[in-house]
């Protein structure tokens, strides 16, 4: 069984909040938990939050939570990212409680991303509540996948196959360096970087899936209607056969909005190699 079990969160520094309130709460269906000058806190389920957002002059990816199942695993992680070279951080106890998690390591990937490896998350005996009635497809799955342009695929390869361990989904040829994309679960993918020429690194998108199309095609209405800025039209991808648009965070990232994608049997699976990212649609519009 693998160590890493899930994507479970993402924590960031954003220039605008208030903006990112309207994109991820009335938009696109995320429950505010928390709404200060300074900070946002977004729940998908019934975890007490998915995402956490900090106001901040210079827009980063702080973490890129993973979640594991106990200290045996962080210490496992630790020792090998040490035998690659990495110098991870164990949180502190105050750390760990900002976090809302029993215990976290922390480290910057070969980017400068900030990347976590924790367990022992909080839950929240309250439902979750969305305000546009989306319910989102987390389950034993985590909150969706990040996809990231990188500097070069071999280090990313080394940190997430070699050191974490996660499956080989499959390779799409969208450039001279086919992009890569990782699963830990029946998610297709949780991870997927590419590194393109003239591209530099950084987030390209954060997917969410949502279990209704019609949850999918409202919120595309209200971006056709001005709501945030569409990256990508309506389209569906060879690799995961999810159905989604993609539309222009306020940081600047993109946000992949889905519905369908394929789950993976592990015991069957086998990588494929694919010519293209989309079946049809997907239109770059920004
Ligand atoms: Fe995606």
């Amino acid at each position: 069984m693998r160590r890493i079990r899930e994507f479970g969160y993402l924590v960031a520094t954003v220039r605008d909040i208030d903006a990112w309130k309207v994109f991820a709460g009335d938009v696109h269906g995320m429950q505010i938990v928390e709404h200060t000058e300074d900070r946002l806190k977004l729940r998908l389920d019934e975890r007490s939050w998915r995402i956490d957002l900090h106001r901040g002059e210079v827009e980063h990816i702080d973490a890129v939570g993973w979640e594991v199942r106990g200290p045996g695993d962080i210490e496992a992680i630790e020792k090998k990212l040490r035998d690659h070279g990495y110098t991870p951080h164990r949180a502190t106890a105050e750390e760990a409680a900002s976090r809302e998690v029993t215990d976290y390591l922390a480290f910057e990937d070969p980017d400068g991303n900030g990347v976590e490896v924790y367990y022992g998350a909080r839950r929240d005996q309250t439902p979750f509540i969305s305000p546009t009635g989306a319910r989102f497809v987390t389950k034993n799955m985590g909150i969706g996948h990040v996809m990231f342009a990188v500097s070069s695929s071999a280090p990313f390869r080394e940190l997430y196959m070699d050191i974490f361990e996660l499956g080989l989904s499959d390779f799409i040829d969208i450039g001279p360096d086919p992009g890569t994309f990782l699963h830990c679960n029946p998610r297709h993918h949780s991870i997927a970087f590419a590194s393109r020429p003239g591209v530099a690194p950084r987030l390209g998108h954060l997917m969410v899936q949502v279990d209704d199309m019609d949850t999918v095609g409202r919120a595309y209405d209200k971006v056709l209607d001005g709501a945030a800025a569409l990256g990508s039209t309506l389209g569906k991808h060879t690799n995961d056969e999810m159905v989604s648009y993609y539309v222009k965070t306020p940081s600047g990232w993109e946000m992949e909005y889905g519905y369908g994608g394929l789950e993976i049997d592990e015991e069957t699976w086998v990588p494929g190699r694919w010519s293209a990212a989309h079946f049809w649609g997907h239109k770059r519009v920004g």
